[in-house]
């Protein structure tokens, strides 16, 4: 039997997109929207009240650390799925660092599986660039890309490949693909024995650092590269002042390159890491203010392209030991749209619909993903997050979906809550529980 229509009635759609912003009731039939309206009529349906509450195509992240398989007690495919729809995702591009490393179809396809079969979000694994991560021989990017999961994207992620013979090689495999490398920027000579930013607080630490130049070389090699081969590239977490100069110098000649900054990148300096707290050690490092600035500039202004959360659980026992022997790695998916809302759109720096399209349209359109990221349109898929942007919380790390409890926002004061999150017509989350049971 089809499941009974939904009408999401009263609530303010905004969907850059399709050039919407205004108070429309959306009518969702077997899944799709089917119309939309004003003063629709609920008979037969199920009718969700969302007076008050926003409705946008749902969030779409391209760098999630899953751990699934081999690290099941920092974040499995489901628990990672269940914080992807309590932050409101509908999709999640899944990073290759598992043990075994997702170099192979069996691997990616077993994320695949396993992911559909939880039902929560759509799960798209990314293929390793080289075998094991090993920087020394380039995965086999065909037989990812011909699998059930349709790797279109590579990335060696947590780990930079150092080569630059390989990284030509790997950004001209793909291109034959039409697929993406995205390349963790950061210069191995330079970063060694690195713990945090190299700067001022580094300084009067004591603690080890890496410097800018670090990631701000290997992103102009890689751009250079991208321009030698015509292919694809796509630069995951930037951090530096200098890293957003060089992506919006390389899109003003029309290298084919886009990028993605993270919310703790967005927010957070390395001032943090005075407190010792290995829960601020992430790579690349926390920067400073003036980073801070330049990638805000970058993300209103379109040289950073989309929001990814790079979201990477960490079990307690590796990650509570001194700051410089913790792995590097924080929270995001829960705390991602929240966190740029209050810091972002309440503090007046962005509009709603800006931060919106960073976070759906834009990151569906760099993975080419159908069915994410709007449009919120009659055909398409009911995929949609709804949140109320009045609403306040309060991060508890005890209450995240994640099954691990490394978030820098711990205790923070959050403005706006995901209410409700669909997906191709099912609630994901409802009333901001999630549902189990999709598929
Ligand atoms: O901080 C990080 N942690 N950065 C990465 O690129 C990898 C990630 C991880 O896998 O923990």
């Amino acid at each position: 039997m089809p499941a009974k229509p939904v009408l999401l009635q009263g609530g303010r759609v905004v969907d850059p997109a399709s050039g919407i912003d205004g108070t429309i009731d959306v009518l969702i039939e077997r899944g799709t929207i089917s119309t939309l309206g004003h003063g629709l009529s609920g008979e037969g349906a199920t009718v969700i009240d969302c007076r008050g509450l926003v409705i946008a195509p749902a969030f779409v992240d391209l760098h999630t650390h899953l751990r699934e398989p081999g690290r099941e007690d920092a974040e499995t495919i489901a628990s990672g799925s269940r914080a992807a729809a309590a932050g409101g995702f509908s999709a999640v591009c899944a990073m290759a660092n598992t043990e075994p490393v997702a170099d192979s179809a069996a691997v990616v396809e077993q994320v695949f599986n396993t992911a559909r079969a939880v039902g929560l979000v759509d799960v798209y694994p990314v293929g390793a660039i080289t075998v094991g991560l090993q920087g020394e021989r380039l995965a086999e990017f065909g037989e990812m890309h011909d699998s059930k999961a349709g790797v279109n994207f590579f990335s060696d992620d947590g780990r930079c490949v150092q080569d630059s013979g390989l990284m030509r090689r790997a950004l001209e495999y793909a291109k034959a693909f039409g697929a993406i490398v995205a390349n963790h920027a950061e210069d191995a000579g330079l970063a060694e024995g690195g713990a945090m930013n190299e700067g001022e607080v580094s300084g009067l630490l004591g603690l080890p650092g890496v410097p800018d130049e670090a990631e701000e070389l290997v992103i102009a090699r890689d751009l250079a590269l991208a321009r030698l081969t015509g292919s694809r590239l796509h630069v995951p977490h930037v951090s530096t002042a200098g890293s957003v100069e060089l992506i919006r110098a390389a899109k003003t000649i029309g290298i084919d390159v886009t990028a993605e900054a993270t919310p703790h990148h967005l927010c957070m300096t390395d001032t943090l890491v005075a407190s010792f707290d290995p829960v601020y050690k992430v790579a690349p490092p926390l920067r400073t203010r003036a980073d801070i600035d330049a990638l805000r500039a970058g993300l209103i202004d379109g040289t950073i392209d989309c929001v990814a959360t790079d979201h990477a659980p960490h079990a307690r026992e590796d990650k509570e030991r001194e700051f410089d022997k913790a792995p590097p790695g924080m929270l995001g998916l829960e705390t991602a749209f929240p966190v740029l809302y209050t810091e972002l759109v309440a503090a007046g720096l962005m509009s709603l619909g800006d931060l919106i399209t960073r976070m759906s349209a834009a990151p569906a359109r760099i993975r080419d993903l159908d069915g994410h990221g709007g449009p919120i349109a009659a055909g398409a898929p009911a995929t949609l997050v709804i949140f109320d942007t009045e609403a306040r919380w309060t991060v508890d790390p005890a209450r995240l979906q994640s099954l691990s409890e490394n978030t820098p926002f711990a205790g923070r004061e959050l403005q706006s809550r995901i209410v409700h999150t669909m997906l191709a017509g099912k609630f994901t989350v409802r009333d901001g529980e999630v549902v189990d049971g999709q598929r």
